[in-house]
């Protein structure tokens, strides 16, 4: 690895990426707007029980991925793997009366440490959003639709959204135990890990990525038609809400995510321009006692990566747009021309949204030009000490390789007409 390099996994941001970035970001701020949601910014790093109680203990997250230190005051901390759980600390910290709803949107850096491939990363980013203390499965229509007229805002076409339940918490013993019984009996032939799930989470079973096990769990039993009636009612609730707000969806009986905190409703959104990683977006609802809380609180939510995002764009022909450094660039010839320059390009800053570079190098004609010409300058402005005298600029259209020579104020008006 290179000195400089930055670590396995992630990455450095340059422009015009992070111009790319910063629509993704706008564009969700406008779509989750229209929702009703606002945007919430919590620490990057919290307690690591935040993460422990929320998550739950036997998640790949949990257990492996997590960046966990123990800091001067010798407290575990950890950095967010995830948006979900600082989001509920936040909302139980503020406090949440009986009744009361909480709708936000989040963006921000995640850190999991897992082996780095095409849109795995160890830092990546995510624009997720929560709606907490609604109970009802409209809501969860409505936070899928949202995903998927976001996706559709930034041009993302092609997504596959599938849909499942999870049940609620008393029709998990049944389940479990219709899994295990199913599985046990191909135990042998599964993966080391799926091995440990048979006792320590079944239903993990269901999504192994592993050839051989996924074609076990293929034959397995479906969740849905083991959950209980209020369960079954809640899911085709959420089904018809889909429909009737003409979002197309699968129904994935395999589907159960990787996080404990979910119950009835899971989803995820794949896109085939991604390759093995192939999830876009996932989320879910959960029910989570928040700290301090006597009664849980249901939420739902998703969070999609950013860098996914970003290359199911790619996959389809969207790339990042064509920046300059400077539009316009400001020569000065000679010391005394230095400061005037400044001072023009100071007025167009003021006056335009044009990226203005002005070159206080005083070297020869030549050298500044070059510099013009690699910063991409469509107009560049150039003065010495005899334009200084008469109060003029010369003014050199880059495009049009012509120039004049104007007066102050006019050398003005003409750039930015021209930049
Ligand atoms: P998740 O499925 O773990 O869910 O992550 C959501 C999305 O983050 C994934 O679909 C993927 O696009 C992206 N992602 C996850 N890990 C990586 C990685 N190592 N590199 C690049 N991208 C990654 C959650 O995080 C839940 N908190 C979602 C949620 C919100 N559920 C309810 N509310």
């Amino acid at each position: 690895m290179a000195v400089n390099e930055p670590l396995p996994g992630t990455s450095d941001l340059w422009e015009p990426e992070t111009l790319d970035w910063i629509t993704l970001e706008n564009a969700a701020r406008d779509v989750f707007h229209r929702y009703g949601y606002g945007e919430l910014r919590t620490p990057i790093f919290e307690r690591t029980d935040v993460f422990v109680r929320n998550l739950g203990n036997e998640t790949d997250v949990v257990q492996k991925e997590m960046y966990t230190f123990e800091d001067r005051g010798g407290r575990s901390l950890t950095l967010r793997p995830e948006g979900t759980a600082g989001v509920i600390r936040a909302i139980a910290f503020k406090g949440l009366e009986q009744g009361e709803e909480s709708r936000v949107f989040y963006f921000g850096p995640m850190f999991r440490g897992e082996r780095p491939a095409a849109g795995r990363r160890r830092q990546f980013h995510q624009i997720g959003v929560e709606a907490v203390g609604n109970e009802s499965p409209w809501m969860d229509a409505e936070v899928i639709a949202m995903l998927s007229q976001f996706l559709e805002h930034i041009g993302v076409t092609g997504g596959h959204v599938m849909v499942n339940s999870r049940g609620l918490p008393e029709d998990r013993p049944r389940v479990s135990q219709a899994l295990k019984d199913y599985f046990s009996r191909f135990a042998g032939d599964m993966c080391e890990d799926c091995q440990r799930r048979l006792e320590t989470n079944v239903w993990r079973m269901l999504d192994c990525k592993n050839p051989a096990c996924h074609e076990i769990a293929l034959g397995a039993p479906n969740i849905v038609d083991l959950l209980g009636d209020d369960s079954k009612m809640f899911f085709s609730k959420v089904c018809q809400g889909l429909k009737d707000l003409g979002v197309e969806f699968e129904l994935a009986p395999r589907l159960v995510r990787g996080l404990d905190y979910y119950i009835h409703t899971v989803f995820e959104i794949t896109h085939s321009g991604l390759g093995a990683q192939d999830a876009l977006a996932g989320g879910g609802r959960y029910r989570i006692t928040l700290p301090g809380g006597k009664k849980p609180v249901e939420g739902i939510g998703f969070a999609a990566g950013m860098e996914r995002l970003l290359l199911a764009r790619q996959s389809l022909g969207m790339v990042p747009p064509e920046v300059h450094e400077a539009d316009v660039y400001v020569v000065s010839l000679g010391e005394e021309a230095v400061l005037p320059g400044l001072q023009l390009a100071q007025r167009l800053r003021e006056n335009t949204a044009c990226r203005v570079k002005a070159d206080f190098s005083a070297r020869s004609l030549k050298a500044q030009m070059r510099s013009a010409n690699k910063c991409g300058a469509k107009v560049v402005l150039m003065q010495g000490s005899q334009e200084l005298a008469d109060g003029v600029v010369i003014c050199r259209d880059m495009v049009a390789a012509s120039q004049e020579t104007l007066p102050v104020e006019q050398a003005l008006a003409w750039a930015m007409a021209h930049c």
